[in-house]
């Protein structure tokens, strides 16, 4: 009787916890959706997109730099448009002891053992930066680290092998972002692989 009793008592707390946890959720739920609703609309996936772009720094390595009054400033008249094409940089130093890489005062190119790497033009300029690309091939660059998802190998240091952990979601949000900014036709070189050894 006492164990009858008893857990019948316990099924009292688990329905009034399971009931009170479902109104819980609910309301959660509720006041998620306008959220929800707004992410979905293209104009918010653009402010989630600038705030990933922001708060992730492509632009760290994707913005070229302008001497500001306080030193070096992005240049926000070529948000995300590379490397500049027309600026011409001498060949890289050897590298002496434990340094193996090197990056120019103006930023945006690196040498390292895998030669000289150029960050592209994320803008949507057709010719030189994005504009040609699908949602798809941007979401596949990043997940397999390959351009369009099934070009060369990307070379360091772009981050992909972090960035490939971003929901769909947040991946398609940057991606309308980039699309958002002023388009900037600017060919970023090709990088200079070093020749692979030979008798491979
Ligand atoms: C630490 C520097 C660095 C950061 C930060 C960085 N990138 Fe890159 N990214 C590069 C370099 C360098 C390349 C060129 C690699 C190559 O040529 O293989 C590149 C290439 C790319 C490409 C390939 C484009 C093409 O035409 O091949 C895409 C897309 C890209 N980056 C997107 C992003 C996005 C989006 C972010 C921020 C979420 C970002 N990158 C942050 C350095 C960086």
């Amino acid at each position: 009787m006492r164990i009858v009793s008893l857990s019948c008592a316990s099924w009292v707390v688990v329905t009034i916890t399971a009931l009170s946890l479902t109104a819980w959720t609910s309301r959660v739920a509720a006041q998620d959706k306008p959220a929800a609703a707004k992410l979905a609309a293209g104009g918010s996936a653009v402010v989630r997109g600038k705030y990933l772009v922001t708060v992730i720094g492509c632009g760290e390595c994707h913005t070229p730099l302008k001497m500001g009054a306080n030193g070096p400033e992005f240049d926000e008249a070529r948000m995300l448009s590379g490397h500049p094409g027309t600026l011409k940089l001498p060949p890289p130093p050897t590298p002496v002891g434990a340094w193996a890489g090197f990056f120019p005062m103006e930023g945006a190119a690196f040498a390292g053992p895998w030669g000289i790497s150029y960050p592209a033009n994320l803008t949507s300029d057709k010719e030189t930066g994005l504009g040609t690309w699908t949602e798809q091939q941007f979401m596949d660059t990043i997940r397999t680290g390959r351009r369009q998802g099934r070009g060369r190998e990307l070379l360091p240091p772009m981050p992909w092998r972090a960035f490939r952990n971003l929901t769909d979601a947040d991946l398609r949000a940057v991606f309308a972002y980039l699309r958002s900014i002023p388009a900037v036709s600017n060919k970023v070189p090709d990088p200079v692989i070093p020749a692979a050894p030979t008798g491979k």
